[in-house]
């Protein structure tokens, strides 16, 4: 492990361009981004409920290599990148990603949760998009170049429910396969990810509206992060967890390094692979001596047949927005909103948070017709 700690000039990336990089390698700069802050936050979480000393050994050492790395993803990202920019780009990419996961997603339920929280980020982008023309008289389009659709999807006034309307019932470790699991490791570390930037970008300009955008959408990435943990195993042990934190750390910088073309960014993702392949032996071996487990019980044969790929999903997208756009989900299961029961707990709260006014709406009202989309 030892040659994972290196002086602090070596975990300090060089920024990319932020004015000629390539979307997708911006996109998987964040998503990585979000996977190692997403291992290091739980494994924070796992230190405080062990006692177990080997473990709280094991979770120091590893913790502070993961937060090293997470340094060398998030120094790649420019100064000159404002917090709008950073938005759009992570909500670029978790369209992207989403419809991704969805096509590969084995367990229909899961698949579905995925469709529909795809409708809401693609809305996220379109609100963001027309908030950095007004704010920034940028055009997002120079930074998405087409390859991922900037228009309305479900309206983001329309997102806010009532907490309980965001639990969704949960699938069994056993009865799904490895990548149903990576899926759901990744798309909880994305979602986590736009919660804790939004939440932290609403300090980042003067303007209220700006501050107000961030806000709403902060809070329904809130929405999302609660429904995604609502489908996971809550049998999962501790170590089963870790092992496949780090199996899927792992699968992401494969994946992440096949699609790459800029040689610098490639090289660190082969790099930090190597480091999480080191981190996933060392996993199996605590989940062997710690819960006396099998890793072949959990694992199988530890293949996952298909990569993580971002790339464009037009024709997804759309087929999705045409069939499901007025979904909202009811009882863990999702309906049409035309049928949802009067007493639906999110219609009064829903209400109560859109009481002022949307700041999603007010920006769609304040922007030039010419850059609408066609309704
Ligand atoms: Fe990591
Ligand atoms: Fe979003
Ligand atoms: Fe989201
Ligand atoms: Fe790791």
């Amino acid at each position: 492990m030892s040659e994972q700690f290196r002086s602090m000039e070596e975990h300090t990336s060089l920024p990319y361009d932020v004015g000629t990089v390539d979307p997708y390698t911006r996109a998987r700069v964040l998503l990585m981004v979000a996977i190692e802050r997403s291992s290091v936050l739980a494994k924070h979480h796992m230190a405080r409920s062990t006692d177990h000393d080997s473990v709280k050994k094991h979770l120091a050492v590893i913790r502070r290599a993961e937060s090293l790395q997470l340094q060398s993803l998030g120094s790649l990202i420019p100064a000159d990148e404002t917090p709008l920019e950073t938005a759009i780009g992570l909500e670029q990419m978790t369209v992207d990603l989403t419809a991704n996961l969805a096509q590969n997603e084995a367990d229909d339920y899961f698949k579905q949760v995925l469709d529909f929280a795809l409708l809401e980020d693609l809305d996220h982008l379109f609100r963001f998009s027309l908030l950095y023309e007004m704010a920034e008289g940028g055009d997002a389009e120079l930074m998405t170049r087409g390859r991922t659709p900037i228009m309305a999807g479900r309206p983001t006034a329309v997102q806010h429910r009532h907490p309980v309307d965001e639990l969704r019932a949960h699938f069994d470790l056993g009865e799904v396969p490895l990548r149903t699991l990576m899926n759901l490791f990744t798309i909880t570390s994305v979602e986590q990810e736009k919660m804790l930037f939004y939440q932290n970008a609403v300090r980042a300009y003067p303007e209220q509206l700006i501050r107000r955008l961030f806000g709403e959408i902060a809070d329904v990435e809130e929405q999302h992060l609660s429904q995604y943990e609502a489908l996971g195993d809550p049998h999962i042990t501790p170590m089963e967890q870790l092992v496949l934190i780090e199996l899927n750390e792992a699968y992401n910088y494969f994946s992440a390094a096949q699609a790459e073309a800029d040689p610098a960014v490639r090289r660190l993702y082969g790099e930090l692979m190597g480091q999480e392949l080191e981190h996933f032996q060392l996993a199996v071996a605590l989940l062997e001596r710690v819960e006396g487990r099998d890793a072949s019980e959990l694992l199988g044969e530890a293949v996952v047949p298909s990569l993580i790929e971002l790339r464009p999903n037009m024709d997804y997208i759309e087929a999705v927005l045409a069939t499901q756009a007025d979904l909202q989900p009811f009882d863990g299961e999702f309906i049409p909103e035309e049928r949802l029961p009067a007493d639906w707990p999110s219609f009064a709260f829903r209400e109560r948070m859109n009481g002022r006014g949307s700041s999603a709406d007010e920006v769609e009202r304040r922007m030039p017709r010419e850059r609408m989309p066609p309704s």
